[in-house]
């Protein structure tokens, strides 16, 4: 979780704002509050290793020196398969 996040600059407040789109969509899904609270209790502790800079500022760019990594190598087969399932949503090989 920290390399992943590492360089991002991710502030405080950009995390509290995905913890609120979180709750809003468990509480849309009608998700009993002790199943939104395991959830919460497991991401709270990875606190530390995505914030790094305390300040309650939202949508600051990526600084310039960030590097995104690789895409992950599941997804393309993932895409696929639901292509040939004919499930929509998840775009086309071509598209990756
Ligand atoms: C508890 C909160 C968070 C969790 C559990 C989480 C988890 C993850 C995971 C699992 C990945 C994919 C890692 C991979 O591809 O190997 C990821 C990637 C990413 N996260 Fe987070 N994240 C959190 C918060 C945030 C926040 C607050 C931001 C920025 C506002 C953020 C920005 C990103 C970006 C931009 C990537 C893509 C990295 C890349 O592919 O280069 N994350 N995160």
């Amino acid at each position: 979780m920290r390399e992943t996040h590492d360089g991002m600059s991710v502030t405080a407040g950009e995390l509290h704002a995905l913890v609120e789109d979180l709750v809003a969509t468990l509480d849309e899904f009608d998700v009993p509050n002790a199943e939104q609270e395991q959830l919460l209790g497991l991401l709270g502790p990875m606190r530390d290793a995505i914030v790094e800079v305390e300040s309650l500022e939202t949508g600051q760019p990526l600084p310039a020196t960030y590097q995104a990594a690789p895409a992950l190598r599941g997804v393309p087969a993932a895409v696929a398969a639901a292509q040939t399932l004919g499930i929509s949503g998840f775009g086309t090989v071509s598209e990756l």
